[in-house]
């Protein structure tokens, strides 16, 4: 059964929070404002925003609704485009598109290009707005690239994955990859607004489903055990698509990660370091497969289970806790089972880790449910618990 406890803040901001579910086109479920001072911005979540002029007279800077350029891949454009477009053509914007080829193997440097040339090519100039409309990838690439051109023009997410509904679209951190390493190349740059349309989780693929689950848990693992118990009696509505699980897992999420970014912009506290719990591990795995052999969310869902073993043999965590982190993991649709290479390989990709310090690689490690703490760990324990995790 669906716990609805909804222990969050919601701010009924827009006229569209009047809108009642099922009574119209659209919907608006809750406003989660991310509190940076002026650079303050709301995360709008509902059904059927896309499409709302409303919704995009406020997203856009006042007084320069003017020109507008969406940023997204061959696979969400010929889905969603068209309804962005037509909002934004209501609006008297004159729009444009880059439509960036698929997949994490293209976060690059060559796809980044592809959205300078456009700008320059079209003359766009500092007025205008770049709109991301896609995953993680199209929205990390079009923020850094909206970060960079002509020192910083206006951006606005429209995440359409689960993972970048409840991650990726918010906080600032924009980014491509480099061939050693994950999103080495990047800039901190916040956008005006999160568009969050549940109704283009439909056409989302399981697996991607799952990939967002990963992100998921891992709020309830490292700052919150009441919504880390609400996703072990939810999960099977979550894999299901469930509407109503759904709606609050990205809201819960949302929140959480409002609260820590307001906190720690620049994860110069460390407080921010710990939304990387499964990641040391998981950027790992996905660099040294080759960018997109392993989604980002199943290698931070496998890193989740090896970090959370790292801490479970460091004495800090539980035996039963551990074991309900990796069945949450494994109920999620998660692969468990980490790569077979040496753990030395482990350890030289891990050297890249942008979290190191004095050469030293710090991990993000649970305390107990809920609780998790940024530290270094001998390079032998490390060890024991990686090939501790290959044998499962
Ligand atoms: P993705 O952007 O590659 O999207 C996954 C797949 O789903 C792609 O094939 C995409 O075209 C497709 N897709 C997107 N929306 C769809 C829809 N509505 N219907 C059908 N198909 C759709 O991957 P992702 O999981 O969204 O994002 C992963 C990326 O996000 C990684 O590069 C990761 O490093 C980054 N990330 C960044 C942050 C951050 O704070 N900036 C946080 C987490 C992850
Ligand atoms: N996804 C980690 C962060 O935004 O800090």
């Amino acid at each position: 059964m669906l716990s609805k406890t909804l222990n969050m803040t919601q701010t009924p901001q827009h006229p569209l929070d009047k809108t009642v579910a099922g009574t119209g086109p659209h919907h608006m479920h809750a406003t989660v404002q991310v509190g940076l001072a002026d650079r303050s911005y709301p995360i709008w979540i509902g059904e059927g925003l896309l499409g709302q002029p409303d919704i995009w007279r406020d997203a856009l800077r006042a007084g320069r609704p003017g020109r507008v350029v969406v940023v997204s891949n061959e696979v969400v454009m010929p889905l969603y485009g068209q309804r962005v477009l037509d909002a934004l053509g209501s609006l008297g914007c004159q729009t444009s598109q880059v439509v960036l080829p698929d997949g994490e193997s293209h976060k690059d440097m060559a796809s980044l290009m592809k959205i300078f040339d456009h700008l320059m090519s079209e003359h766009v100039d500092r007025s205008a707005t770049v709109v991301a409309l896609g995953g993680g990838v199209i929205g990390d690439m079009a923020g850094f690239a909206a970060a960079c051109y002509q020192r910083g023009i206006d951006f606005v997410q429209v995440p359409t994955t689960l993972l970048s509904q409840v991650d990726s679209s918010v906080g600032g951190k924009t980014a491509i990859n480099h061939p050693l390493g994950k999103n080495m190349i990047g800039a901190f740059y916040q956008p005006r607004a999160v568009i969050i349309d549940m109704t283009v989780l439909k056409t989302l693929p399981p697996r991607e489903v799952s990939a967002g689950l990963a992100e998921i848990i891992k709020y309830g693992c490292i700052l919150d055990a009441d919504f880390f118990n609400w996703l072990e009696a939810n999960m099977q509505a979550l894999v299901a698509g469930d509407a109503d699980a759904l709606a609050y897992a990205i809201q819960k999420s949302c929140q959480i990660k409002a609260q820590v970014v307001a906190a720690d912009e620049r994860e110069s506290s460390g407080q921010r370091a710990l939304l990387n719990f499964g990641h040391t591990f998981g950027h790992a795995i996905e660099a040294g497969m080759g960018y997109g052999a392993w989604l980002h969310g199943e290698a931070v869902g496998c890193g989740m289970a090896m970090a959370a073993l790292l801490s479970c043999q460091l004495g800090q965590l539980d035996v039963p806790s551990f074991k309900r982190v990796v069945a949450l993991i494994d109920r999620a649709g998660l692969p468990l089972q980490p790569p077979a290479w040496p753990a030395q390989a482990y350890l030289d990709w891990m050297a890249h880790d942008k979290k190191s310090a004095a050469g030293a690689i710090r991990y993000i490690l649970l305390k107990g449910l809920g609780q998790s703490e940024l530290r270094p760990v001998e390079d032998a324990l490390v060890r024991l618990a990686i090939e501790a995790s290959q044998k499962g």
